[in-house]
């Protein structure tokens, strides 16, 4: 669930937003002013400009006439009946800057309804556990991965996800039987060190620095991507080789996941690949000796031969891929006991109670996938089907929406309310809990992801005590819904665990 970059098309302005307007002599100084700018740009940068304008221009186009060509649909339903739901742009902006958007169109259609995307798909949401299972079930062989974020070009069978269905049962099984429960306990106390060294980092250099929400963004993206190399390729944080990967993933995805690759993502990803080469050489050498147990080391010290090009490749990008989705994850945490200090106070109760439950920890983090970081799981439909006496044409985005399911009012009493104890107070079936995914995707780094979160929440409300410096409304990035760009912390070490 990363954050698609280049690929993200975004329905152009309307063409009269490209030059300069206003009233009068306002509007002279500003003409005057373009035709100054433009008699000092090079010809390069003119010729750049315009063939910006026009692609805008031809985007804008086509997505009008994918738009009237689901209009026709709608008007003449030789195949099927769509689902309700309007095609038009402002159903668009409205789902990518109105976080109820979707629980107000299930409220009003139900729960099938479409709209146009901005990259001219169809879009079918489904909202509900049962009916999801029942698509992903009964239409399995028209449904396929969202191609947007292929890494086809970098890694030979593409990235677990969008594998071939034929062989990724073969590379599933490889990672999820190395990521398990033990791995993760085994590198614990190493987490829980990053953890406290990064957020000790961050308690000092508020001191002197001002851009608040960058050094706590950066601060997360720094314990994710620690945390990643030392549980996928058991790179210690002492480890010399540190400082080139840290760079090198930079440069493979400076803010989200890179889609679709280019010159910057081939050279980063090679020098990636050299790095995981070197590790995987020296452990067939050498043994464990020097790297920690990690999801490389199971696979490269196994008895047959289980390290191919496929395999680099998924663990350079679940790295890649983990990290954003990880931090992001961290952020939200960060904001909801930052709304919600009485959850604080009960988690630092229950550190100096003998006996006390480690399962709020766990809670806070199943909490907050509840509310968010987890939107849908998405397919495209590679052939038309009809979905409950609807038509689903081909190419069609099929996405079921877990956020909306997750705020259902009778699973979930008062579902806006971040209230961690639900999650002791019973348990949840999959068909009502599933923020991890629905079928044989799903995510592989669900005992990772709990038991890191639930670490990161025990050693920040035990450790550090901290106020809201700056806040602001959440964002939609193109995938995910995120705390506001400006939201940031002043965070200091509580003085008795100094
Ligand atoms: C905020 C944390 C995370 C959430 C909410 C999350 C959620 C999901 C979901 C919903 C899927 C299913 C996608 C689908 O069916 O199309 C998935 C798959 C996957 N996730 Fe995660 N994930 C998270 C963190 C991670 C991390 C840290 C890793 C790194 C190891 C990871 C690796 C994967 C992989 C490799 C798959 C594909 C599995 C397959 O296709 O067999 N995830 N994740």
């Amino acid at each position: 669930m990363t954050r698609p970059r280049r690929n993200q098309r975004h329905i152009p302005e309307p063409l009269w937003a490209l030059f300069p307007t206003g009233p009068g002599r306002e509007r002279m100084t500003d003409v005057r002013l373009f035709v100054g700018k433009l008699a000092s740009a090079n010809f390069g940068s003119i010729a750049r400009w315009t063939l910006d304008r026009i692609q805008e221009i031809w985007d804008r186009l086509s997505w009008c006439a994918a738009r009237l060509r689901m209009k026709a649909y709608e008007l003449l339903p030789l195949r099927g009946r769509l689902p309700p739901g309007s095609l038009t742009l402002s159903a668009y902006r409205d789902a990518t800057r109105d976080d109820r958007f979707y629980l107000k169109q299930y409220g009003r259609h139900g729960p099938i309804f479409k709209l146009l995307w901005g990259s001219k798909h169809l879009k079918i949401c489904i909202v509900g556990y049962q009916l999801a299972r029942r698509l992903l079930n009964q239409h399995s062989s028209s449904l396929g991965p969202v191609m947007t974020t292929s890494i086809a070009p970098l890694v030979p069978s593409d990235y677990l996800r969008a594998m071939n269905p034929a062989i990724h049962p073969h590379y599933r099984s490889l990672f999820v039987g190395t990521l398990r429960n033990d791995l993760i306990s085994g590198c614990e106390s190493d987490i829980r060190q990053i953890i406290r060294d990064e957020l000790d980092r961050l308690a000092a250099l508020i001191r002197t620095e001002s851009r608040l929400a960058l050094l706590f963004r950066e601060t997360l993206d720094r314990i994710a991507m620690r945390l990643l190399f030392l549980v996928i390729l058991g790179v210690r944080s002492n480890a010399e080789m540190l400082s080139s990967l840290v760079a090198a993933y930079h440069q493979l995805g400076p803010d989200g996941h890179v889609s679709p690759v280019g010159p910057q993502q081939h050279a980063a990803f090679a020098a990636i690949r050299g790095m995981v080469l070197q590790i995987a050489e020296s452990l067939q050498h050498a043994g464990a000796t020097g790297f920690s147990d990690s999801v490389l080391s199971r696979l490269a010290l196994a008895a047959e031969a289980l390290v191919d090009d496929t395999v680099i490749g998924n663990v350079i990008y679940m790295v890649e891929r983990g990290r954003h989705d990880f931090r992001d994850l961290l952020r939200w945490i960060v904001k909801h006991l930052s709304d919600n200090p009485s959850v604080v106070t009960d988690l630092r109760a229950e550190f100096t109670m003998p006996g006390a439950n480690p399962r709020l920890a766990d809670a806070c983090v199943m909490e907050t996938l509840r509310l968010e970081q987890a939107e849908a799981v998405g397919r495209e439909a590679l052939a038309p089907f009809t979905l409950e006496g609807y038509h689903v044409p081909k190419g069609s985005w099929v996405g079921a929406l877990l956020r909306e399911a997750h705020r259902d009012p009778n699973i979930f009493p008062e579902p806006d309310r971040f209230r961690p104890r639900r999650f002791l107070e019973r348990t949840y079936s999959a068909n009502e809990y599933s923020p991890f995914g629905i079928d044989e995707h799903q995510c592989i780094a669900r005992s990772l992801t709990i038991k890191a979160g639930a670490m990161f929440v025990e050693e920040l409300s035990r450790g550090y005590r901290w106020i809201v410096a700056a806040d602001g409304p959440c964002v939609f990035n193109g995938i995910h819904w995120q705390p506001s760009p400006h939201f940031a912390i002043d965070i200091r070490r509580h003085p008795s665990e100094s």
